[in-house]
């Protein structure tokens, strides 16, 4: 972690809340980007996803009174949530990530106090890079950590802490999530994406050996809104297909991605609303691609983990119809450029960003040439930024 931006925070959070800085503690989570496997992990699917070192980092210091009192280097003003009356937080313009982590830790037997925080983000927010689900991390390692838990290092205590951020996001913010955002958030790992069965939550880790070529991701710069847009819909769709699916098929299965693109092939047509229809086809053959995605991508052939990538795609615009404008006229702009292997939209969509496999010397003339062209199509400027791919939530 860069010491001077921590020097600074400190410095601003003294500034903001008086005292020094001899009773702060420091901690981080990241954004994520998906790899592959979009749309599918609250079908308890594989995904594909790695944390960024585009993160949220906080200040906090412990307080005697009962009160999360919080800021934000970017916002102006203080938000106060007060623990004895958590829900009241869900009134307030900015915090109710945090009130929400809180409220479902509180649930769970651990003795909160007061404190104050001061969060320092560089996660571009409404980007698809899981903004939120890096809020809700950072506040659940700092909360439990300020309440006496010694474990937030330890793997299991982050995969319930990634827990805890979904259930605020159902419970508080009323998103129906999956748990793969808060899941790469917490268990993110350098140089390193993670194959994570959603069903099941176990996972690996493997290596991101991209040689000559860098993961670029373009943001389209349209906000993306998960709780007004068509999310929790599409749950809703796949949760019918499922019910027909089960009716039809005698597999036992719990989840839509329990059965395989044989199984699809042989109910499937038990599903006569094309819109679910297609959703359900999107959901068992993205998971069966990232399988196969990650063999490739093991066996280093780069090429035909880039075409898959551009496959995924197209399964989710047509499919599962959650791209959007944008969203197409970065994709097919980032097509042309040859040196770009592969590209993919990544997160819920509806806007954010395009992930780009990109050789490492075509890197400068994709940004230009891409951008110049995005811009031309839909009069918004765009941004860019190479991933590098960082840890995942911790005390700095
Ligand atoms: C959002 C959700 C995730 C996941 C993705 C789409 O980021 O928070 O749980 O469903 O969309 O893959």
């Amino acid at each position: 972690m860069d010491k001077e931006r921590l020097n600074i925070l400190g410095d601003k959070f003294c500034a903001l809340f008086g005292g020094d800085k001899s009773d702060i503690r420091y901690f981080a989570a990241p954004g994520r980007v998906n790899l592959i496997g979009e749309h599918i992990d609250y079908c308890g699917g594989f995904v594909f996803p790695a944390a960024l070192t585009l993160d949220n980092v906080i200040a906090v210091r412990k307080t005697n009174d009962r009160k999360l009192t919080m800021a934000a280097t970017d916002l102006e003003g203080i938000y106060v949530a007060d623990l004895d009356d958590i829900d009241k937080a869900q009134e307030l313009k900015w915090g109710d990530y945090q009130a929400g982590v809180a409220k479902e830790l509180m649930a769970k037997g651990v003795e909160l106090s007061g404190c104050q925080m001061l969060m320092d983000g560089t996660i571009p927010y409404g980007s698809g890079l899981s903004s939120s689900a890096s809020i809700e991390l950072v506040t659940a390692v700092a909360l439990s950590a300020l309440a006496g838990d010694k474990t937030i290092d330890q793997p299991e205590k982050l995969i319930e802490m990634a827990l805890v951020g979904q259930a605020a996001e159902h419970n508080f913010c009323n998103v129906n999530c999956g748990i793969m955002d808060q899941f790469a958030s917490a268990m993110g790992k350098k140089d390193n994406a993670i194959l994570l069965n959603c069903g099941t939550l176990e996972y690996k880790y493997v290596p991101l050996n991209l040689g000559d070529y860098v993961l670029v991701l373009a943001n389209t710069c349209k906000k993306h809104s998960l709780g007004s847009s068509k999310y929790n819909e599409r749950r809703g769709e796949v949760d019918k297909g499922l019910e027909i699916l089960k009716a039809a098929c005698p597999k036992e299965v719990e989840n839509l991605c329990d059965y395989t693109e044989e199984d699809f092939n042989q109910y499937g047509n038990a599903i006569t609303d094309p819109v679910i229809y297609n959703r359900v086809k999107h959901v068992i053959l993205e998971n069966e691609r990232v399988k196969k995605a990650v063999a490739i991508l093991e066996a280093g052939d780069l090429e035909a983990f880039g075409k898959i990538l551009c496959e995924a795609n197209d399964s989710i615009r047509y499919l599962y119809e959650v791209t959007g404008d944008e969203l197409d006229a970065m994709w097919e702009e980032a097509r042309k450029i040859p040196g770009c292997l592969g590209s993919r939209m990544t997160g819920a969509g509806f806007g954010g960003c395009v992930l780009n496999i990109v050789k490492k010397d075509v890197v400068d003339e994709f940004v230009t040439t891409v951008g110049k062209n995005y811009e031309a199509r839909t009069g918004i400027k765009p941004e860019f930024y190479i991933c590098q791919i960082g840890d995942g939530a911790r005390e700095v």
